[in-house]
């Protein structure tokens, strides 16, 4: 059984990558919604958060455990590895190699949380990757919440995009890399506010990767089941994971208090 993980609903852009190429695979999915969104608390506290988000999953006999949080794994990845030797991990790194190999501009942006840009991940990713090539980060806030709550489309969804948006192109960027889980569901409004810019969406990556991981753990019978917990509302989730249109599963609560 495959485990994925988030703050809330973003990770369920790379679920639904793992769906899309697998259709027997156990899934189980975590949002730790209680708690979302993660990307402007102190990094400590994220780490607390993630390191016990990871040990309740690994509880629950799941592995790979796959980090569908670019803020979760920028704060937590390296200590989850620490912590359980024996349980692999897939992370999320924003996507500036592949981004880096299409800009014909050499400026690429990043969106993403204001805990991803602080990160060592994306700093390491940066310097390795980016030589000859400008990295404009941006923290857009308040985005992760407008998934949350479903506002996908109209009006204050588009405004809010472009103001995030507008300083990488004026920047000049000509690639926008989604650094956050949330933001796939948010494409068709940052396409609009950036109408001629490659967009990357790094879950279909992802997804490959994590069956690769997940093929030697694979148990004899799988039965293709998703299986959702939150830490929120179980109700609101459902409603969510209809939404979008996402593969359909049961929906549970989980207490905070479980998840050290
Ligand atoms: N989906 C998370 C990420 O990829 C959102 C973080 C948050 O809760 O702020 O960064």
């Amino acid at each position: 059984m495959i485990a994925v993980y988030d703050s809330g609903i973003g990770g369920t852009s790379v679920l639904k990558a793992i769906r899309d190429l697998d259709s027997h695979v156990d899934i189980i999915y975590l949002a730790d919604q209680a708690r979302c969104p993660y990307g402007n608390r102190p990094v400590a506290d994220i780490r607390q958060i993630a390191l016990g988000c990871a040990n309740w999953l690994i509880r629950q006999g799941a592995q790979p455990v796959v980090v569908a949080c670019n803020t979760a794994s920028a704060a937590a990845l390296h200590q989850m590895r620490q912590h359980h030797p024996e349980t692999p991990f897939v992370g999320m790194v924003p996507a500036v190699k592949p981004a880096v190999q299409q800009t014909q501009h050499g400026v690429i942006g990043v969106m993403a949380t204001a805990a991803t840009l602080k990160g060592d991940l994306y700093h390491e990713v940066t310097q390795r990757f980016a030589h000859d090539v400008q990295v404009v980060g941006q923290d857009c806030h308040g985005l992760v919440d407008l998934v949350e709550a479903g506002q996908l489309h109209g009006a204050a969804t588009d405004a809010a995009v472009a103001a995030h948006v507008a300083p990488l192109i004026q920047a000049g960027a000509d690639v926008l890399v989604l650094g956050c889980t949330h933001y796939p569901f948010l494409r068709e409004s940052i396409s609009r506010a950036a109408p001629h810019v490659t967009i990357i969406d790094p879950a279909p990556a992802v997804a490959r990767h994590t069956l690769t991981v997940a093929a030697p753990l694979t148990q004899s019978q799988p039965r293709g089941r998703t299986i959702y917990y939150t830490t929120g509302s179980a109700s609101h989730l459902a409603w969510q994971i209809n939404a979008l249109g996402l593969p359909v599963g049961e929906t549970t609560h989980v207490a905070v208090e479980e998840l050290i």
